[in-house]
């Protein structure tokens, strides 16, 4: 089949379009797929990857706590398990992310905002990767929440290209320049090079990825005074958009699976115990988009 998301096959696209848009609104009470702890029922994963299938994300919980072990193998059962390292992920290849940051009166170069109680803007994970070495999906399971706050906000990438191709084709021409967003060399870290590559980019098994931030440091953008109109089009979109955007707010032992679509978090106030929560990034996506899955 021709790829729907090239601009010359716009038959196909149409097609795609409308079979995408018509899966919304969501009944988001609908959307937690609920996991008993010692049997991680088959059915269940289907169901998880029926609704990753038309949305790119889904939310499960469990009735009780996971051990890292257990979070493998949830995602095992979900064919992840070619997950990714990073600087500050442990043997496992687990990030927990919880504030890290110093005590306000100390000044600190290191702060990273993921290990704050700071807000974080929209994103997809590893932008500042090469298209080859890209994070395809990613788990995050929360341990502990916050006192107050901290919600993720979701926004499935294929929604936001609809969006973008239905009011200007040539938005989607622009983002699929190999070299529009490009990410310097970090001068802190030994042999690293500078990474440029386009927002949108159709993968190897014909499916959409997407690398974007809107942090404004340390990218540089190449026909800058489009990128701004093309992202303050995006922002307009998203900030007001109620209907294909999530918001939620995880509870102990709840988490979400997603195929890196663009999502941001809230700030939160931590309380007695930090909030915690333990993301895991794969190279490969979750499902198949012709699997077929009853
Ligand atoms: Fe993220």
């Amino acid at each position: 089949m021709k790829s729907p998301f090239l601009l010359e096959n716009q038959e196909e696209y149409l097609e795609w379009r409308n079979f995408k848009l018509s899966q919304y609104p969501v009944c988001q009470e609908n959307f937690i797929v609920k996991f008993n702890n010692n049997i991680i029922d088959k059915g269940n994963i289907n169901l998880l990857k029926k609704l990753i299938k038309k949305y790119n994300f889904a939310i499960y919980e469990f009735e009780s706590k996971l051990t890292d072990y257990d979070l493998h193998n949830f995602c095992s059962k979900l064919d992840l398990n070619k997950s990714i390292s990073n600087l500050f992920s442990d043997s496992e290849n687990i990030s927990n992310i919880t504030n890290k940051s110093e005590p306000k009166n100390k000044i600190t170069n290191s702060e990273y905002i993921p290990y704050t109680e700071k807000r974080l803007n929209w994103h997809t994970d590893g932008y500042y990767y090469p298209t080859e070495s890209s994070i395809k999906s990613f788990l995050l399971h929360c341990v502990q929440p916050a006192k107050k706050g901290g919600e993720n906000i979701l926004l499935d990438h294929e929604i936001m290209y609809i969006y973008l191709r239905d009011h200007n084709p040539d938005y989607i021409n622009i983002l699929m320049q190999k070299n529009i967003m490009k990410i310097p060399k970090n001068k802190n870290l030994k042999d690293s090079n500078a990474i440029s590559g386009p927002v949108f980019y159709i993968d190897e098994n014909n499916f959409l990825n997407m690398r974007f931030t809107s942090r404004e440091q340390n990218i540089i953008w190449q026909k800058n005074d489009t990128i701004k109109k093309i992202k303050d089009f995006m922002f307009s979109f998203i900030n007001e958009d109620t209907k294909y955007t999530f918001k939620l707010l995880l509870q102990e032992n709840q988490g979400y699976l997603a195929n890196n679509i663009l999502h941001k978090r809230e700030s939160y106030i931590d309380g007695k115990k930090k909030r915690l929560l333990k993301r895991i990034r794969f190279s490969n996506r979750i499902g198949k988009r012709n699997a077929n899955i009853e």
